[in-house]
C-alpha cells in the first residue's frame, strides 16, 4: 500500500498540488478538503472546509492520513498543523508559531529586525492618534499593513496622505477587518521589481523551488485594484543566480536561525515576496505556504516527485533534497469572473476546457469552479489557471494564451500581459 495524502483547500494552489501529487509513485490515496471538480480528477474530495479545523483534526485521525499538505494560510494561522501533530500525524506546514511569520506582520518584522534581514524601515502602531500622527511626518508613498490576516487587503501603498489617513481609518477605527486591525505597520516604499522565492525547509536546511513571479494587480500593465493573483510565470529573469545566492544567504538561512533561537523550528513551505533593486533583494511578506498563482507553472517544471520532499518536511529533517526542474519556462493565465475583485455573477456555464488542453504543453488547473446540473460552472472570482510549458517563454506564453482563448463563459476575463515584464528583461 502506498501513502494516504490529504490536500487542504480548494483553489488552483491545490489542484497544482493534487496534480502533482497523483504522479507519485509512492501515493496510492488523495483526499482534498473541499477540493473542486479539478481537483476530483485525482482525489477524493470530502466537504469539510479549509478552515474547519476539528473537522480536518477529525477526518484525517479518522483515515490515519499519512501526510497532510495544507494549501491555505488560515488553517495553519489557526493551528492545524499543531492539531494533527497532537495525533500523531504527519503535516507538511508550520504550527501556530511559525505561521506567524504570515499570520502577523508586526511579529514578522520585528524578528527580521531583530535578526537584521533587509526589509523597509518600518514603526508599529496599536494606538490610531500616535498611526496617523506618524504618517503624516512620512514620505509618500507610504505603506501601511494591518497587522493580522485580511485576505490580501490588508495592505495600502498610499500615493497621498488623504488616502493613508482613510486606509489607517478603515483599519484601526472601522475596523474593516476586526482584530486583524489591532496593530499597524507603517513601513517605507521599497521601489524596484517584485518576485517570489519559495523554499522547502525542515527549520534549518532549504530547499529553493526556481524563482517566480506574480502578477497581483487587476488590470494590464499592472493597473487598478489588488488581486489575489492574475497569473504567473517562472523562472523570473530579476532573480539572476547572484541575487538567488544572496536571498539564501542574506534572508533564509539568517530567519530559520533567528527562528531557531526564538524556538520555533518551522517546518514545511516558506514564500518570501521580494523587492528587488540594483540587485539587491529586500523582504516585502512572507507566507508560510505556496503561492496562488505561483504553485501552478512552478509544479508543471518540477520534473521529480514532489512527494518525498513534502513528508522530509513534515518529519522535520530534509535527507535526501533531490530536486529536477524542467529548464523550460512556464507561464499561468488566471481566468476570471467578470467584475472580480469586485461583485461578480456566478453559475454560467463554461466551455472549451478539453479544447484547451489538447494544446501540447498546456494543463488547466481549476480554482472556482462548481458542477451544477451536470454542467462546469463558475463559481468564484479566479476561476481557472491555464498554465503552459514551452522551450521560450514567449512560446510558453503564446500557447497559454491559444489556450485561454478556447475557454468561453459569459463574462470571463483574464489579463493579456501575463510574462511580457519578463520579456522586457529580455527573456527569450
Ligand atoms: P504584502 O501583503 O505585504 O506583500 O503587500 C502586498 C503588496 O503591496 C506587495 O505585493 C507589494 O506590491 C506592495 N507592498 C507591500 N509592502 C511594500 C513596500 N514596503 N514597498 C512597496 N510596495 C509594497
Ligand atoms: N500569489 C500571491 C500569494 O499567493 O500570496
Amino acid at each position: 500500500m502506498g501513502l494516504s495524502v490529504l490536500v487542504v483547500g480548494g483553489g488552483g494552489r491545490e489542484h497544482a498540488l493534487a496534480w502533482k501529487i497523483a504522479r507519485s509513485p509512492l501515493v496510492s490515496k488523495i483526499y482534498a478538503a473541499p477540493g473542486n471538480p479539478g481537483i476530483a480528477e485525482h482525489a477524493e474530495c470530502v466537504a469539510i472546509a479549509a478552515d474547519d479545523l476539528q473537522g480536518l483534526r477529525g477526518f484525517a485521525a479518522a483515515k490515519k492520513i499519512d501526510l497532510t499538505v495544507v494549501g491555505p494560510e488560515a488553517p495553519l494561522a489557526g493551528g492545524l498543523a499543531d492539531l494533527l501533530t497532537a495525533e500523531g500525524l504527519l503535516v507538511c506546514g508550520p504550527d501556530r508559531s511559525g505561521a506567524r511569520m504570515e499570520g502577523s506582520k508586526v511579529f514578522m518584522k520585528n524578528i527580521l529586525r531583530k535578526y537584521g534581514i533587509p526589509t523597509a524601515d518600518f514603526r508599529v502602531f496599536d494606538d490610531y492618534d500616535e498611526a496617523e500622527a506618524h504618517v503624516l511626518t512620512r514620505k509618500l508613498p507610504v505603506v501601511i499593513k494591518a497587522d493580522g490576516l485580511a485576505a490580501g487587503k490588508g495592505v495600502a501603498v498610499a500615493q497621498t496622505y488623504e488616502e493613508a489617513v482613510s486606509f489607517l481609518r478603515d483599519v484601526m477605527e472601522r475596523r474593516v477587518f476586526g482584530s486583524a486591525g489591532d496593530r499597524v505597520v507603517v513601513e517605507d516604499c521599497l521601489s524596484g521589481e517584485e518576485a517570489s522565492y519559495i523554499v522547502f525547509t525542515d527549520g534549518t536546511k532549504v530547499v529553493p523551488l526556481p524563482s517566480s513571479q506574480d502578477h497581483k494587480r487587476i488590470g494590464d500593465g499592472d493597473t487598478g485594484p489588488n488581486t489575489g493573483g492574475m497569473g504567473a510565470y517562472s523562472p523570473a529573469p530579476v532573480v539572476t543566480p547572484k541575487v538567488e545566492e544572496r536571498v539564501i544567504r542574506e534572508i533564509f538561512e539568517p530567519l530559520l536561525a533567528g527562528l531557531r533561537s526564538e524556538g520555533i523550528s518551522y517546518r514545511g513551505i516558506l514564500y518570501a515576496g521580494l523587492m528587488i533593486e540594483n540587485g539587491v533583494p529586500r523582504v516585502l511578506e512572507f507566507n508560510v505556504r505556496f503561492g496562488d498563482p505561483e504553485a501552478q507553472p512552478l509544479f508543471l517544471r518540477l520534473s521529480s516527485d514532489l512527494v518525498p520532499l513534502l513528508l522530509q518536511c513534515a518529519q522535520g529533517k530534509i535527507t535526501d533534497a533531490k530536486m529536477e526542474i524542467d529548464p523550460r519556462p512556464t507561464v499561468c493565465v488566471v481566468m476570471a469572473s467578470g467584475g472580480y475583485p469586485g461583485a461578480y455573477a456566478k453559475g454560467h456555464p463554461i466551455e472549451g476546457i478539453a479544447e484547451a488542453e489538447g494544446g501540447e504543453g498546456v494543463v488547466v488547473f481549476h480554482a472556482g469552479t462548481a458542477i451544477s446540473d451536470g454542467r462546469l460552472v463558475n463559481n468564484g472570482g479566479r476561476v481557472l489557471g491555464v498554465t503552459a510549458i514551452d522551450d521560450t517563454l514567449k512560446g510558453a506564453i503564446a500557447r497559454a494564451y491559444r489556450a485561454v482563448d478556447a475557454i468561453h463563459w459569459e463574462g470571463a476575463y483574464f489579463r493579456s500581459d501575463i510574462g511580457r515584464k519578463a520579456m522586457g528583461r529580455g527573456a527569450a
